[in-house]
């Protein structure tokens, strides 16, 4: 009999924490490294969202269980946050406040599938989609999108991959690893089309918030209503309002699949830290101005990224619409000797530079198809000239 379940010994590391502590390990040991691994703001937690927390923190009530899904207050917070950024109208029953938006992303999966059932996964895919489809008994099927069409799938794509399986459509738009953002024409067809194969939509929001040049994520309950029986919603505090540490997420879905979910909840993990889901409050029911102070950094460092990246021979960088990751190809570097190495995959190239220029990357196997990396640019102005410029080092010498 095997010492660990075939279920859990199936499901990888997280590569993106991996590549991050791996980084943070060699800092601490002294060593120069620049990481463009995290896949977090650089930014404090605004002061009001920490005072929230330290008032919380003197209440007693705070110190017992509360409610499984969430301070009602929370989730009337919530309810009105939705309704406020996407026009999308629901009731507090419909919430559920989970451990980061990760929780909701598992437990969203283990609320609706069965096992066998098909997820249909847009590649480039953030690492923890098909372990979370797994381990609720699901089989995730990849669609992949290349650099070619910006990293976004077509409808046609996702027909050809439809199946009498298929139960699910994953959907994320800002994309985590890629940055790209559909357009609300294209949200709108790969709705209606799940819509006429009776899917259900799980759409990650995560990023709504972070858009550049114009672009717009409309939430696809919004834009093609009839579907939205059989949509849930991922969202939460992390990436909005630079609170990764502070572990606070929801899923908004149909009251049913809420109800499942809290049971499920209700024996794994309770409540979330009551003096996280008050700090959580003060942000949700606050202004947007710490994202969009946090956007005007972004962009500016989206713009510095994508053109140090476009110059190194061999990479090629689409410029994101969203999100704050740059996913280049390295496909043209791959094969080359580099420095008494020859790299085949992109796995071998992130180790190769972070090594030789101790600069750590996230390779796109962590993501789907090797020959790309991702490159979380949340980082300083300073980080991304010197990084970019030692990894330029490096790969000027590939013969
Ligand atoms: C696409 C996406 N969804 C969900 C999450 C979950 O974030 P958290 O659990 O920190 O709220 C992340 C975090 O990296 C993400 O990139």
């Amino acid at each position: 009999m095997a010492r660990i379940s075939a279920r859990i010994a199936a499901i990888t590391e997280s590569a993106t924490l991996a590549v991050d502590a791996k980084a943070k390990a060699l800092k601490a040991a002294g060593r120069p490294v620049i990481g463009f691994g995290a896949g977090e703001p650089d930014f404090p937690t605004p002061s009001y969202v920490v005072d929230a927390a330290i008032a919380a923190a003197s209440q007693v009530a705070n110190h017992r269980y509360t409610p499984t899904p969430g301070l009602p207050e929370l989730r009337e917070a919530i309810v009105a946050k939705t309704k406020r950024d996407s026009g999308y109208e629901i009731t507090a029953d419909q919430v559920l406040v989970t451990n980061g938006g990760k929780q909701s992303v598992y437990q969203s999966f283990a609320a609706i599938l069965d096992p066998g059932d098909e997820v249909l996964l847009p590649a480039p895919y953030w690492t923890s989609y098909p372990e979370c489809i797994k381990l609720a008994g699901g089989n995730p099927v990849e669609v992949f999108a290349d650099e070619k069409q910006d990293y976004l799938v077509t409808v046609a794509q996702l027909e050809a991959a439809l199946t009498e399986r298929t139960k699910v459509l994953l959907f994320c738009s800002p994309s985590n690893p890629t940055g790209a953002v559909y357009t609300p024409e294209q949200v709108l067809e790969i709705a209606k089309w799940a819509d006429s194969k009776n899917l259900w939509i799980i759409t990650d929001e995560i990023y709504e918030h972070l858009l550049f040049d114009g672009a717009m994520a409309p939430s696809i309950p919004v834009i093609y209503p009839p579907i939205a029986d059989r949509t849930i919603i991922l969202n939460g505090v992390a990436k909005t309002y630079a609170m990764t540490g502070w572990r606070v997420g929801w899923m908004i879905g149909p009251k049913d699949v809420i109800k499942a979910a809290t049971n499920h909840q209700s024996h794994l993990s309770s409540n979330v830290a009551n003096i996280s889901q008050r700090a959580a409050l003060a942000a949700v029911a606050g202004t947007l101005d710490v994202v969009n102070e946090m956007l005007a950094a972004f962009d500016r460092r989206r713009k510095l990224i994508v053109a140090a990246l476009n110059d190194i021979p061999g990479i090629y960088c689409p410029m994101p619409k969203g999100a704050f990751y740059v996913y280049p190809s390295v496909k043209g570097v791959l094969g080359k000797e580099i420095d008494g190495n020859r790299p085949t995959t992109s796995s071998e190239l992130a180790a190769l530079i972070l090594e030789k220029v101790e600069v750590a990357v996230v390779p796109g196997e962590a993501f789907g198809p090797s020959g790309y990396l991702r490159l979380s640019y949340a980082t300083s102005d300073q980080d991304i000239v010197e990084g970019i410029a030692r990894i330029k080092d490096l790969l000027s010498k590939a013969k």
